[in-house]
């Protein structure tokens, strides 16, 4: 960051401050406020962190009001139609995109963690089968502590990258192995003369009983799905890795943390939700209903995939998943899927209503994946997990990030105490 000759004045019970600014290079200025409690006996107050920056990276920069998304500076536009997901990940963890050379070594170490412990087959039997998968994977990530021993140590250079290969090549696997198990088959082995993607697909999809021959269009839907939800700065799940992080806990228990953190329905749960909602409103008919539900104060429904913290336009993600939709169902035979239609109404209806233009609610990352996730097979209890195997990348590049950031020290807020002050303890026959 730029330290800047800029300050601003703060004026408090008689004593003026100067707080220093920070200038970026791209967004807005921050106010380091770091020794404001140490000189003027007070806390800042942001619950939800609204208006707070809590860390400083090079990684994702995201214009809310332009729509604009960008990984090391690349366009999401761009990535998602020109690159992969494993070329995105290169990028993400290490800040250029690769050379043939780099990108070909980078594939081939991820390809060869790809298989897990076989005695972490166990761990499924413990689960019922009717688990949402991903209780599976919060439970199955966090062990992996417990098999990987020889990439726990964070102080390690090597060890924090052997852990990122891991997770990175792990996840998938696990992924579909919770889902495979929640259906009863048996688990499917990665092979290593497929692609990233056509190798999730294998596991989820192959049975033992016939070949399965992986289809090249579903392929690059789910590597485009991959990338698009790669990382997104500092959200709900990536602050917790990194809050879990920095205590010096080992990587698998803070990716399990942030998986943990993804699945509620506000954040990476949505796109599971979502789906749920365009079910329950069935035919464009009843859009109005749900509509008006979405702006009555009174009731707690909200129009899944819709509304950001930080985009105040159309996030650039729902843009490619919406054209990716169109092609995914055309190509399946199945472009006149009820759900699609209802989708893009539903979508039109909100964004031509006051309530939404005035709150600024457009669609989201999680309005359309749903709607490709379910055309290619997969079970709406799947579309979390699917994001969180995307999304490890993210978690383990701002991971890194932050590791190495010689700044680095426990996360520790502070609160506005609103309880009782210091009182006796009463005796129960005096109460
Ligand atoms: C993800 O942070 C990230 O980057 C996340 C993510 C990523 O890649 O990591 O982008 C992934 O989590 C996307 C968001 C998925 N969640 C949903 O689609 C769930 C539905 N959306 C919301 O619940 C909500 O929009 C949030 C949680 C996404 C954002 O909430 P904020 O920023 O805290 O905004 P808010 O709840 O204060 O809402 C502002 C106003 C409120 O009305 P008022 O109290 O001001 O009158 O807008 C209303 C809200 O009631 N509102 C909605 C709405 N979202 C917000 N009203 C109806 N439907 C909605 N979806």
């Amino acid at each position: 960051m730029t330290e800047t000759q800029k300050t601003a004045k703060l004026s408090l019970n008689g004593q003026d401050y100067e707080l220093p600014i920070f200038s970026p290079t791209a967004g807005p200025d921050v106010l380091d406020i770091r020794k404001l409690y140490a000189q003027a006996g007070v806390f800042t107050y942001d619950p939800g962190f609204t208006s707070t920056a809590s860390c400083d990276s090079t990684i994702t920069f995201i214009d809310g009001g332009k729509g604009e998304l960008l990984h090391r500076g690349y366009p999401i536009d761009q990535l998602a139609s020109q690159s992969h997901y494993l070329e995105v990940c290169y990028l993400l963890l290490y800040g250029e995109l690769p050379t043939a050379t780099q990108l070909e070594d980078f594939e081939a170490r991820v390809t060869r963690h790809t298989m897990v412990h076989e005695q972490m087959h166990n761990f499924f039997r413990g689960f019922r089968r009717d688990a949402h998968p991903m209780a599976t994977l919060v439970g199955v990530v966090g062990a992996m502590s417990a098999f990987y021993h020889d990439s726990t140590d964070i102080s390690d250079p090597w060890q924090r990258e052997v852990a990122s290969i891991r997770l990175i090549a792990k996840l998938p696997t696990i992924a579909a192995m919770a889902y495979k198990y929640s259906i009863g088959q048996p688990f499917v082995y990665p092979r290593n003369d497929l692609d990233y993607a056509a190798n999730f697909l294998h596991m989820c999809f192959s049975v033992p009983a016939e070949d399965y021959n992986v289809n090249p269009i579903l392929s690059r839907a789910m590597d485009r799905i991959f990338t698009l939800h790669a990382d997104h700065e500092q959200n709900a799940s990536t602050s917790t890795v990194r809050l879990a992080s920095s205590s010096g806990a080992n990587p698998f228990a803070c990716i399990a943390a942030g998986i943990a953190c993804l699945w509620g329905p506000a954040h990476g749960g949505a796109n599971q939700a979502c789906l749920e909602m365009l079910k329950e409103i069935g035919t464009v008919d009843r859009i109005p209903e749900f509509i008006a539900r979405a702006k009555d104060k009174d009731d707690p429904f909200r129009l899944m995939g819709f509304g950001h913290r930080v985009y105040k336009n159309t996030d650039p993600r729902a843009t490619v998943l919406k054209q990716s939709a169109d092609e995914v169902l055309e190509l399946l035979g199945v472009e006149d899927n009820p759900l699609l239609q209802v989708a893009k109404e539903l979508e039109q209806t909100a964004l031509n209503d006051p309530y939404f233009k005035e709150k600024k609610l457009f669609p989201n990352v999680d309005f359309y994946s749903g709607i490709i996730l379910e055309a290619m097979g997969f079970p709406t209890s799947m579309f979390t997990p699917i994001f969180a195997l995307s999304r490890t990348v993210g978690w383990i590049s701002q991971w890194k990030e932050m590791i190495a950031d010689p700044q680095n020290k426990i996360g520790r807020p502070r609160q506005l105490y609103l309880g009782q002050t210091a009182r006796d303890y009463v005796d129960i026959e005096n109460r």
